[in-house]
């Protein structure tokens, strides 16, 4: 059931002196008269992270792991300076289980050719989840081809939910590899991923977690759910774009054969083959993205800095009071849960009689930015009977004043289009 936020949400909080604090971190958000919904998308950044990447180009520029001076030096310690802020952000065991990749996209596709080399033989098995973002489909689809796998599909019901028979049932002893999203970018529900690892371990299957749309919401501890590898981007958690994560467990990352090959990630080479730089580099090929490393451990220490329990406290509280509002509407159709805490700022629907493009266009005319598409994930749309949705969603930086525009909006939309009410 909707829970009715009116009780607890005074008109004060919609303009209250932390939202002030908070956006003055954020020029872009000062820079425009406009309510950013589209966060699922990639997030603003903080001032702190601009100059952090700017201060890399200052102060610290040369080729990162190969100079022997000193500037090279400097390179090389913020680079992995920031791979233990990531692996403490996870609470990885070890540095060397922290792959920098260019974003979640990237660091899935690594996966699928390198795990899938080491662990797929033909009639062997990946299951994924129907909800799968296209950038944790698509891989799985390549390496099942490749290697004469099975790739097989996890259902789940209209609201999001998966069901444990469903679970027992596609995860079989002939399953290698499940693949499968902490936070749907869709339904914004939450998977229960220590609930997952126990089955598919039981069945002596790995699980990969895609935690692009987790990782920037809510804490994710990798050795408390046990999961053996998470991937996720720095621009949807208010880093840069262009640095990205790939967390695996050491014993699977150290038998894994490299992606990328070439400069960088080798020992020794001679005419005939290499020996492989160890872990982690023997994942990254070439120049790294030094600056943009820097900038996402800036960004930890911002999100730190805020705490994830003002983060969430205030994006349940935005999800909360939109859902309810937006209930109030008669053409809007939210997909999913009622439950707002079953978003984590995501909310997906559709309005009756108004494609999703007209939609977002309408809402862009008065300053609204949200998406609208099939958020990379057809064949979620598909099973949920519809060809399109649009999607607000949100990040602690939002404000009440913020979904009040978008409710005022979205209220008055079908009459734009020419409907009486
Ligand atoms: C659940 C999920 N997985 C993966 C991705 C891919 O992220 P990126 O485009 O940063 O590689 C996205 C992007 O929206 C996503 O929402």
């Amino acid at each position: 059931m909707n829970k009715n936020p009116e009780t607890e949400i005074k008109f004060s909080d919609k303009f209250t002196e932390e939202d002030l604090k908070i956006r003055a971190d954020f020029p872009l958000l000062n820079k425009y008269d406009m309510a950013y919904l589209d966060n699922a998308a990639t997030s603003q950044k903080p001032e702190c992270v601009l100059n952090e990447e700017k201060k890399f180009y200052e102060e610290y520029n040369a080729n990162p792991l190969r100079g022997l001076y000193n500037l090279s030096e400097m390179a090389t310690e913020k680079y992995e300076s920031a791979r233990v802020t990531v692996q403490k952000f996870i609470n990885a065991a070890s540095e060397r289980e922290i792959i920098f990749t260019r974003n979640a996209s990237e660091s899935l596709n690594l996966l699928a050719y390198s795990l899938g080399d080491l662990l797929l033989n033909e009639g062997d098995e990946i299951a994924i989840s129907i909800m799968e973002h296209h950038s944790n489909m698509l891989p799985w689809q390549h390496a099942a081809k490749r290697k004469g796998a099975v790739l097989k599909y996890i259902e789940c019901d209209m609201q999001g939910n998966v069901t444990e028979e469903e679970l027992e049932s596609v995860i079989t002893e002939k399953t290698k590899i499940v693949a499968f999203t902490q936070i749907s970018n869709v339904f914004g529900r939450l998977n229960d991923m220590k609930r997952l690892a126990e089955i598919c371990h039981r069945k002596g299957a790995v699980l990969v977690a895609d935690g692009a749309q987790s990782v920037p919401h809510i804490p994710v501890d990798v050795r408390a759910l046990d999961v053996d590898f998470l991937a996720f981007s720095g621009h949807k958690m208010f880093a840069p774009m262009g640095i990205g994560v790939l967390y695996g467990k050491e014993e699977y990352l150290e038998k894994m054969p490299p992606f990328l090959t070439g400069g960088e990630m080798i020992d020794s080479v001679t005419r005939e083959g290499a020996v492989y730089a160890e872990l982690p580099h023997k994942f990254e090929a070439g120049t790294v993205n030094a600056a943009g490393a820097a900038g996402l451990a800036e960004a930890i220490r911002y999100i730190e800095k805020i705490g994830f329990d003002k983060i969430e406290e205030r994006e349940n509280k935005l999800t909360a009071y939109a859902l309810w509002e937006m209930g109030k509407i008669s053409h809007v159709k939210v997909i999913g849960s009622e439950d707002p805490d079953e978003h984590h700022g995501i909310i997906t629907f559709t309005v009756e009689g108004v494609h999703p493009h007209d939609v977002a266009y309408i809402l862009s005319a008065d300053n609204i930015a949200v998406r609208a598409g099939h958020h990379c994930a057809q064949p979620l749309m598909k099973h949920l009977g519809v060809m399109s949705t649009t999607r607000a969603s949100f990040a602690f930086y939002n404000t009440m004043e913020e979904v009040d525009r978008f409710i005022e909006s979205l209220k008055d939309l079908r009459r734009k289009m020419g409907y009486a009410e």
